[in-house]
């Protein structure tokens, strides 16, 4: 099951190009399922056509910005792209796009950041005499090339240096740089620990919730009271992460299973009260995932508690 990417470019894709043969390799955890850009002619098309993976482009000239952002948006969605890869994509993005891939969208950037946001990164290194210049990548946020920094790369600088000659050089670094940082961080998805973590906040996140090891599984349940959810990893083997929630019974349980059967299963020994959610599928939601835990949470808290929450709901 590999992670779906989109990437967007405007120019060469040289960048792309590096994603595009990584992902050639058969333990890369990612595929590219779509190359887009604002620019009809970026040479990157050409490249990512003739290697088969489908392109799309719509020049930015005469549309606003969100609405050509909404353009892109809907070709990335349409695509089943679960994260976004920004390659030299050269437009300042909406806030409403921003948010729409909020740590699913990484973007590379030829400096050491934070020196350097913008642009002729190069030259600026240069001018300042830096011995070091190099390459960042980094998680999209509002701010321009500001994100979390993910991974990086030195590249030293030579005397006679031009923004030119290190462009190239970094240029190199960056290829070595996006697939190796991009391959960890969609790795994560199939990571039990970061599943488990994930769960971990949003199950603590309830009222007086605490955390106990349960028959080797990581079990969350009220202080003194009942257990709410579970995290199954690699139960007998069966090589799959899971939330284990409270449900209604059987009919919901039955219900689920049949509207979407590889992410919802009978968890083995628990009965019809619960349902497993697998949360390694790569397309994990995790806003539904909170919604499910504390619906759970309120299933198995007492009278008093619930009652509590309600009357604090009404303000
Ligand atoms: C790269 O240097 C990248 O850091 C910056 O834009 C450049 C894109 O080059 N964001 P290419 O199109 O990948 O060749």
């Amino acid at each position: 099951m590999k992670a779906r990417i989109a990437v967007l470019i405007s120019g060469a894709g040289t960048n792309m190009a590096a994603l595009l043969y990584a992902a050639k390799l058969p333990s890369c955890p990612y595929e590219i399922v779509l190359v887009a850009s604002n620019n009809p002619d970026a040479e990157g098309l050409k490249i990512a056509a003739t290697e088969g993976i489908p392109t799309f482009a719509v020049s930015h000239i005469g549309l606003d910005r969100a609405a050509h952002d909404a353009v892109m948006h809907d070709a990335i969605v349409e695509a089943g792209a679960v994260y976004v890869a920004l390659a030299g994509y050269m437009r300042i993005l909406s806030t409403e796009f921003v948010a729409k891939w909020d740590e699913r969208m990484l973007n590379i950037h030829p400096s050491l950041l934070p020196k350097y946001k913008g642009l002729h990164t190069h030259q600026r290194a240069i001018d300042a005499k830096d011995t070091v210049a190099g390459t960042s990548v980094h998680l999209v946020t509002a701010e321009l090339d500001d994100g979390p920094v993910l991974g990086q790369i030195e590249v030293s600088i030579l005397p006679g240096d031009t923004a030119d000659t290190l462009a190239d050089r970094v240029k190199m670094a960056e290829y070595q740089l996006y697939p190796k940082t991009l391959a960890d961080y969609v790795a994560r998805d199939t990571n039990p620990e970061y599943l488990t973590a994930q769960v971990r906040t949003l199950a603590l996140a309830q009222p007086e919730a605490d955390e106990v090891l349960s028959h080797g599984m990581p079990c969350f349940g009220i202080v003194g009271g009942k257990k709410f959810a579970y995290v199954s990893v690699d139960h007998h083997g069966d090589g799959k992460t899971a939330l284990l929630v409270k449900i209604s019974g059987v009919e919901e349980q039955a219900m689920l299973i049949d509207s979407d059967a590889e992410r919802y299963y009978r968890p083995a020994y628990f009965g019809d009260g619960w349902v497993a959610i697998r949360l390694d599928l790569g397309d994990t939601d995790w806003d539904h995932i909170g919604d499910w835990i504390a619906k759970s949470w309120r299933a198995v808290a007492p009278k008093k508690l619930t009652n509590l929450m309600d009357v604090a709901g009404e303000f």
